[in-house]
């Protein structure tokens, strides 16, 4: 069974935890204090999931998740996630963490200087178009559900959705595409890791991250992106 190890309990690290739970994944769940704090969300989640220093969910992990901005600054245990694939689900949002000049000169996405914080891992950008919290525009009682969750469906469904997918690494790519399959989506890679610009805030597949595109219409919104950093 594999373990993701998730850093970062927000919306985002909770809401994946509880999709990979229902999903048959184990999850060690972390945030930036103790694993005390986030007793509550482990009894909910059921016995597959459990709670950790940050680090220690990085050394239990098969595969992580980081659920919080990039920053120069950020102290990672990148002892423990060396090796290992490294899901990277920021958004480039400049109002809120500033501005990169590599990023917004075009000379690095946000993705690659995660990886060069991160050198001994396999960081893949996945996740980062999907809303991990409820739609803000009710329409019908399943839009109090994240997209993550409200939006996932069997395989082969006529509407099934598709997230885009970026890494150096193909092992990446095929372990998220797998993880995607299992949580209820198609998988489009956009790799290497310097082409996820097109997936940045603002750009065409971006506008969809409300309701979600299908392969088809994620594949064009791709082509359609023109260069605005991220
Ligand atoms: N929310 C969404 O719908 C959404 C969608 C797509 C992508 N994203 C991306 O997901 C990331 C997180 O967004 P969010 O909305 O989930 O934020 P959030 O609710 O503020 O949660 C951030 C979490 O990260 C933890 N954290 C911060 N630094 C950490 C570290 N070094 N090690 C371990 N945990 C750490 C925080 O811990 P404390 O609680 O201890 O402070 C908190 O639990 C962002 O980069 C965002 O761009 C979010």
């Amino acid at each position: 069974m594999t373990t993701i190890g998730i850093l970062g309990a927000g919306q985002a690290g909770s809401t994946l935890a509880r999709a990979s739970v229902a999903a048959g994944y184990t999850v060690v769940i972390a945030n930036s204090r103790n694993p005390e704090t986030l007793t509550g969300l482990v009894r909910e989640l059921g016995p597959l999931a459990s709670a950790a220093y940050a680090t220690d969910a990085a050394a239990a992990a098969d595969v992580a998740f980081l659920g919080f901005p990039y920053s120069p600054d950020d102290l990672l245990p990148a002892e423990e996630l060396a090796g290992k694939i490294v899901i990277d689900n920021n958004n480039y949002m400049t109002w809120r963490d500033g501005h990169f000049l590599e990023v917004d000169s075009g000379l690095k996405t946000i993705h690659e200087l995660r990886q060069e914080q991160l050198p001994a891992s396999k960081i893949v950008k996945a996740f980062t178009h999907v809303q991990f919290h409820a739609r803000a525009q009710m329409r019908v009682p399943s839009d109090t559900q994240p997209a993550l969750i409200r939006l996932a469906r069997p395989a082969g469904a006529a509407d099934r959705k598709a997230l885009v997918v970026s890494s150096d690494y193909p092992e990446a790519v095929d372990f998220v595409t797998r993880f995607y399959n299992d949580l209820g989506f198609d998988a489009v890679e956009n790799s290497p890791l310097k082409e996820s610009w097109r997936s940045a805030p603002g750009t065409p597949m971006w506008r969809h991250h409300v309701d979600g595109q299908s392969r088809e219409e994620l594949i064009r919104n791709l082509q359609l992106a023109r260069r605005l950093g991220g």
